[in-house]
């Protein structure tokens, strides 16, 4: 049963790739997976985050693609009729909800880091010459504790994500991402080149591919789960809503795999890129965790032949990559009230992206001495609040169900018919959605929730 509602679709299987690896490649793969690299202590780190991407997050992209395909719905409208198509309860609409609202959460705190990046990306153009470790971490604080810059930046960046989404899905989304993600590509080819040329490219491929799994230590593995989710967008209604898009000619398992896998490469793509730089100059370490690209690689700018161009470069990359993600964060909502019929997809994008942007405001004025940085709920300032909610409460739980869902509560059959996999392809797939997906989600969830005993 597929639900008919005759919205828009992709154009073609290339834009929709194009879209949902520019959902997936974003500050996930390029900040944040080097640091998480850097502590985790480099490959046995990045060897265990491929094995979830691929054996854990890959399975349950290809549910949440083939959900919203058969829903043809926004996250919350795909669940309510599928479950409704299989007999099952109407709760299972809350997957749906937890989706659309987590990424609301999530796009407010998004935008601010863009909104950083978009700072930086103007910044990196005046160059940062004569900087040395104090100097740098100094500006990222002055930056980010400024009482005007972190807002009008996340204010720049969500207009941009607003009047992209507005569009809509032809005009606004492809548009997008068929000239940004070639942008995004070539960027990252130069940078990689660079780094290799000028950089210490040896240690970097001992550091990220020679596992020493001494440095593993439990809470690392949770985290490398968490972040397979996150770079692949699960767990948010993104994916969902991006596969609502398409029609039943294209192959859900293929494009699945083809997104994971230019995810994986852009992340260690990002860490070739980084670490030849961090490895080269004296005093720059790559363990020290989420400044690293806004405070570490500002020095190496500074000091590289051409480091104006470069360091532009990488922002820039940086900028795109967020905002081919951040598309993706607004559309969930965006698709829900559209789909109700209450608001027009141009007053809807307005509307709650003016929402994401207030709800950011709490985030930008949270961080350095900015005059809500002391605020603490529940023990955490109210950025880590929001990550901490939706990274390690909505995303798994939402992930746990989804995986359940399809591997128990869907028809064999129907999934079968869907997905359209050789028997053997489809053992497999079942195999890992239905046992070693929710027992490492919730093992993650677990170790999430009481990380800090770890
Ligand atoms: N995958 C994006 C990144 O790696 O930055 C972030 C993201 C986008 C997460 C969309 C979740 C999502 F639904």
């Amino acid at each position: 049963m597929a639900v008919s509602t005759g919205h828009a679709h992709w154009s073609s299987r290339w834009t929709f790739l194009l879209a949902a690896v520019g959902s997936a490649v974003g500050l996930g793969n390029i900040w944040k997976f080097p640091y998480e690299a850097g502590q985790g202590g480099g490959g046995a780190f990045v060897l265990i985050y491929l094995a979830f991407v691929f054996l854990i997050g890959t399975p349950v992209l290809i549910a949440e693609l083939s959900l919203g395909r058969r829903g043809q719905l926004s996250p919350v409208g795909s669940m309510r009729e599928i479950a409704k198509a299989e007999g099952r309860s109407s709760w299972w609409q809350l997957v749906g909800w937890s989706g659309v609202i987590g990424a609301f959460i999530v796009i407010s705190f998004y935008s601010v880091i863009g909104g950083w990046t978009l700072g930086y990306f103007f910044q990196a153009m005046g160059g940062f010459s004569g900087y040395d470790a104090a100097i740098s971490g100094e500006n990222f604080q002055s930056f980010i504790s400024d009482p005007l810059l972190p807002l009008l930046t996340h204010a720049v960046f969500m207009a941009i994500t607003v009047f992209i989404v507005a569009r809509g899905v032809q005009k606004g989304l492809e548009k997008a991402v068929t000239t940004l993600m070639p942008a995004l590509f070539v960027i990252l080819v130069i940078l990689v080149i660079y780094a290799g040329v000028a950089g210490n490219f040896s240690a970097t491929i001992d550091f990220l591919f020679s596992p020493n799994f001494e440095n593993l230590t439990p809470r690392r593995v949770v985290e490398a789960l968490g972040l397979a989710f996150f770079s692949l967008s699960l767990a948010l209604g993104s994916i969902m809503t991006y596969g609502s898009y398409l029609d039943r000619s294209i192959n859900v398992t293929r494009s699945a795999i083809t997104i994971s896998a230019a995810d994986s490469a852009v992340a260690l793509m990002s860490g070739l890129a980084i670490f030849p730089i961090v490895f080269a100059f004296e005093g720059l370490a790559a363990n020290q965790g989420p400044g690293l690209v806004f405070v570490t690689l500002p020095i190496a700018f500074g000091q590289m032949p051409l480091g104006v161009v470069f360091g532009t470069l990488f922002f820039g990359l940086l900028l795109v990559a967020a905002i081919t993600s951040a598309i993706s964060l607004l559309e969930p909502s965006v698709a829900y009230v559209e789909e109700t019929g209450a608001l027009s997809r141009r007053n809807a994008a307005i509307l709650i992206g003016g929402g994401a942007f207030l709800l950011g405001i709490l985030t930008a004025y949270s961080q350095g001495d900015s005059f809500l940085s002391d605020v603490r709920l529940f023990g955490f300032d109210l950025f880590g609040l929001k990550d901490y909610l939706t990274n390690n409460i909505m995303m798994p739980v939402a992930g746990m169900f989804t995986a359940l869902f399809v591997g128990w509560f869907v028809a064999r059959k129907s999934m079968l018919a869907e997905l359209a996999m050789s028997v053997r392809a489809f053992r497999i797939w079942y195999f890992l959605v239905r046992f070693a997906a929710p027992v490492a989600i919730l093992f993650v969830f677990l170790g999430l929730l009481f990380g800090d005993d770890f």
